[in-house]
């Protein structure tokens, strides 16, 4: 587009230049959340109700299970939607009447509640900026990271393992005693860009682990921690910057308006199958090929050269207060599945008693549907990792991904819940 429509779109115009349409922030003033019950009945006229309020009405799915549907729909096309709806006999709750409000409501508390007295407690452990009353930018992240490096230089190492499309370093920490005989856990965050309690979530838990390495039970100090707290700085970045919800990684498409590609569903196994889009607009869109994408390749490199004792694979998503495991791609449960339910579970039984919150523990392809080409079943299909687990975070629909800064200290708790639960779970398998 040109100087005068992104001028008329709020943006700054200081020279003469034509700006991309990718750099106009998106807003969603009006844009109400639904979430729809029964769409199974939908799918029985042969009406799959995601893709139409999608492709037809600028809808935006944020979550879809085998209960409910929940997706934005823009202000102009909340009227079309309602009669979409009702001619299908379907009803849906009202979970927010405008978005905008709500991502305002989040920026506002992170600036009031950054400017609180308190949070002295994180200094002492680190001298960044790092806290968890807010949300951080990357740079915040990547400078904590460092910091932890430069406090520990004898057991943690900080690897550069790629770059992204725009030139983002992927970056990784490794916390370890002993890196030739130690069993190996692996954590990532922020696959999806909006997800940001994830990353949050990730570098909490190394706050977790290195603000109190010397005491920590042998479980946990005899341990091998790979730790990446955002695997789609892109995305992520972009999310911060231009379109709060934003969901895949930035890579470019023939289309200016239909970059990315959803990272969760690149990587190689089931691939072609279910669950993934084709179509490089969709939200879902699973790259041109297998590992198409260079955060998923940087990942599926690394981790493959260490998958000697490479025990657990946890990734934090949000939203739905769930821990699932394979697999995904089809409707088929690993053989020792009952193992990682039983650990699941523990750690579900642990998270209600810590902060009161309910999780749900469970197959994945059971709850979430099935979809390919996700990184957990990857690490299974393809590296043998025993406790494979997808966490799926706050809320179960309330605000969604726009989760409040308050709601950040307990929820990273939780997550942390889950990796201690994981790592007595290898000790005591072994
Ligand atoms: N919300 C996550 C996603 O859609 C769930 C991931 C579960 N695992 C999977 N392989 N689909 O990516
Ligand atoms: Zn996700």
């Amino acid at each position: 587009i040109t100087v005068l429509a992104a001028a008329a779109a709020g943006n700054e115009v200081t020279s003469n230049v034509t700006l991309d349409v990718n750099d106009i922030p998106q807003r969603y003033d009006e844009a109400q959340l639904w979430r729809i019950y029964n769409i199974s009945e939908g799918m029985q006229q042969k009406v799959p109700v995601g893709e139409v309020l999608e492709n037809k009405f600028g809808g935006n799915i944020w979550k879809e299970n085998s209960k409910f549907l929940d997706i934005s729909i823009s202000k102009d096309h909340l009227k079309g939607a309602r009669s979409f709806l009702s001619a299908h006999r379907l009803d849906a709750e009202v979970l927010s009447d405008n978005i905008q409000s709500m991502i305002d409501e989040e920026m506002m508390e992170g600036i009031s509640g950054s400017t609180a007295a308190d949070g002295m407690r994180t200094k002492k452990a680190t001298r960044s900026n790092m806290h968890w009353k807010d949300y951080h930018d990357l740079e915040t992240i990547y400078g904590f990271m460092r910091e932890i490096r430069s406090k520990f230089p004898n057991i943690v190492r900080l690897y550069t393992i790629g770059q992204t499309a725009e030139g983002r370093d992927l970056k990784v920490l490794r916390i370890s005693e002993n890196p030739r005989e130690n069993k190996k856990v692996w954590i990532d965050g922020g696959i999806h860009a909006r997800e940001w309690i994830s990353p949050a979530t990730v570098t909490f838990i190394l706050y977790q682990l290195m603000a109190n390495w010397e005491n920590q039970p042998a479980h946990i100090r005899g341990l091998t921690w790979y730790i990446m707290p955002v695997m789609n700085p892109d995305g992520y970045e972009y999310s911060r910057t231009t379109n709060r919800l934003w969901r895949k990684n930035r890579s470019a498409s023939r289309r200016a308006q239909c970059n990315g590609v959803d990272l969760n569903r690149n990587f190689d196994i089931g691939w072609n199958g279910y669950g993934s889009s084709t179509n490089p607009c969709s939200d879902t869109y699973r790259g041109s090929s297998p590992a198409s994408e260079k955060e998923t390749k940087a990942v599926a490199e690394f981790l493959a050269k260490r998958k000697y004792n490479l025990e657990a694979y946890l990734t934090y998503h949000s939203y739905g207060q769930m821990i699932v495991y394979p697999w995904a791609y089809k409707a088929v449960k690993v053989k020792d599945s009952a193992v990682l339910q039983r650990v699941a579970s523990l750690a579900v039984d642990r998270i209600a008693q810590k902060t009161g919150s309910t999780y749900r523990a469970a197959v994945t392809h059971e709850v979430l549907g099935i979809a390919g080409g996700g990184s957990d079943d990857w690490s299974r299909a393809a590296l043998g990792v025993k406790y494979v687990y997808t966490v799926e975070l706050r809320d179960r629909g309330a605000y969604g991904f726009v989760l409040p800064p308050r709601y950040i200290k307990d929820t990273a708790l939780e997550g942390w819940t889950v990796a201690e639960t994981v790592a007595q779970a290898i000790k005591t398998s072994s």
